[in-house]
């Protein structure tokens, strides 16, 4: 093992025993210490689910990347284990960027990264290639044949510094296509395809799909999969222009569907296209294909937009993922609602039906910080809908988030201003519910301490942000602007 990775390995190990269980989520991964990014090698192995992470233990604000490790049965109790890679080759010495991970057909599994090292045109640059490591699902070795994938493979023209982020993908014949963004010549992103029969030898195969200055400028993180006989890419486009309420300015997110021909590679885009998360903080997803054929994503619970907002807490971690979720399609939108392992996880149901209020109102049971809270809203009047509906939670003593939902313009604004946070930054993001003029919506919110994603009308849209709370913070309470009624349906988690 090298000196830096065994470094790692022992700070982890020692900083680790110092974190209370309370400081962390109940069912989200965290760090195991220090800084985490994107998800990374989210995979099915060995009876585990794995997930690797953009990670660096030393300190909870990013830096030289390493990749952290945890793996779980249920998607939802992590179990971690030692840092699987640190930054100690000269190819990748600025660090292990994100990448994938597969099952090799003789068991071992194999790491793709892209690997981070001074770049030898530009010395203030770094430049950037593809790596592979290979492993036992605990300790891993760097193939001399490094790097496997190089900035020579990038098609002529092209800059030779941004790309990155190595996807795996198995084609039906058993051939191993990766997918890696970079930026082309029109200074834009596009994801390009390259071919192996071993993981190892990797020849330039063709474009999967090119931005052409459409959604932001780099795409990152790419991932690519086929549901219901369509075929979704994903990506993290940086550098975004705000367009309505679907894309906002910055770092966003991306999918695009279209047809795909495993033989010629060609991928024809069919036109629709979304962001993934409407919330404040999401980035980089991944997806695993489970045993029984769901395809199910796992975000970064974070956005480069707004690491720098942080609560009043001084925790020893930062950054964490978003509960795993089932993909599906519905009128041609790819929608997502928590994995159906989540349900295990609930007990002490509340339910009222049919509540009708008007003003303030709270309702016995409903509260906690650890939640399961399912609302279903609609106008006691159809023909006079309410002016407005907000939902406020992880409430104390005048602090709180909300979801507040305006009917006439069918929006829904999540608002972490009044919270537990003295920065300013960005607070409030915006979705478009279609069709809501009735004033009819239902809400799922999955609350976890810190956290709270909102998947709108079953999986739709989905609002992932995290929220500033004081540990006590429990109360949930409803209001409304001339008169509503809901069905409410809460479970304690964990
Ligand atoms: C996305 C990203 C990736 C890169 C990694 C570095 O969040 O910028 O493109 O591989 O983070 O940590």
């Amino acid at each position: 093992m090298s000196k830096l990775l065994d470094k790692a390995r022992k700070y982890e190990k020692e900083q680790v025993e110092k974190i209370p269980e309370e400081l962390r989520p109940a069912f989200h991964l965290t760090p195991w210490v220090g800084w985490m990014n994107d998800p990374n090698g989210f995979s099915y192995h060995d009876g585990y689910y794995h997930m690797f992470y953009q990670y660096h233990p030393f300190d909870v604000r990013w830096n030289t990347m390493h990749w952290g490790h945890a793996v779980s049965r249920d998607l939802l109790h992590w179990e971690y284990r030692p840092v699987a890679l640190a930054a100690d080759e000269t190819y990748d010495e600025h660090g292990c960027f994100s990448g994938s991970a597969v099952t090799l057909d003789d068991g071992r599994q194999l790491l793709m990264y892209t690997g981070v090292h001074p770049s030898a045109e530009d010395p203030k640059r770094d430049a950037q290639h593809q790596c592979v490591a290979i492993g036992d699902g605990v300790d891993y070795e760097k193939i001399p044949q490094n790097p496997v994938i190089r900035a020579e493979d990038i098609p002529e023209g092209d800059d030779r510094i941004d790309f990155r982020d190595p996807k795996i993908l198995r084609f039906s014949d058993g051939t191993y296509v990766v997918l890696t963004v970079n930026l082309s010549k029109d200074g834009s992103g596009q994801v390009l395809m390259y071919r192996s029969k071993d993981c190892i030898n990797w020849e330039y195969w063709k474009v999967l799909a090119s931005n052409h200055n459409r959604y932001g400028k780099m795409w990152e993180c790419p991932d690519f999969f086929e549901i219901d006989g369509m075929w979704y890419l994903i990506t993290s486009p940086q550098f975004m222009l705000a367009e309505g309420y679907e894309f906002i300015s910055g770092n966003g997110t991306l999918w695009l569907d279209g047809t795909f021909d495993e033989e010629s590679g060609e991928f024809t885009e069919a036109g629709r296209h979304r962001s993934i998360d409407y919330g404040i903080d999401f980035y980089a997803p991944q997806t695993v294909l489970t045993e029984d054929g769901r395809r199910i994503m796992i975000g970064w619970m974070q956005n480069w937009d707004s690491t720098e907002v942080r609560g009043e807490e001084d925790l020893p971690w930062f950054g964490q993922m978003t509960i795993p979720r089932e993909l599906f399609v519905r009128d041609g939108i790819l929608c997502q609602k928590p994995t159906r392992e989540l349900d295990a996880l609930r007990h002490d149901p509340v339910i009222y039906e049919k509540e009708a209020f008007s003003g303030s109102r709270e309702f016995d049971g409903i509260e906690g910080q650890i939640l399961d809270l399912t609302v279903e809203l609609s106008a006691t009047d159809p023909q006079q809908v309410f002016e407005k509906f907000s939902l406020h939670f992880a409430e104390k003593d005048g602090q709180y988030t909300a979801l507040d939902f305006c009917p006439k313009d069918e929006l829904l604004t999540i608002d972490r201003r009044f919270s537990d946070v003295r920065h300013a930054g960005i607070h409030q993001r915006t979705a478009l519910v279609s069709g809501s003029k009735t004033g009819n919506l239902k809400l799922r919110l999955i609350l976890d301490r810190r956290s709270v994603e909102v998947f709108i009308n079953d999986g739709e849209k989905v609002m992932s942000a995290m929220i500033f709370a004081h540990p006590q913070a429990k109360g949930i309470s409803f209001h409304v602007e001339g008169e509503a009624k809901v069905n409410i349906t809460g479970y304690q988690l964990v």
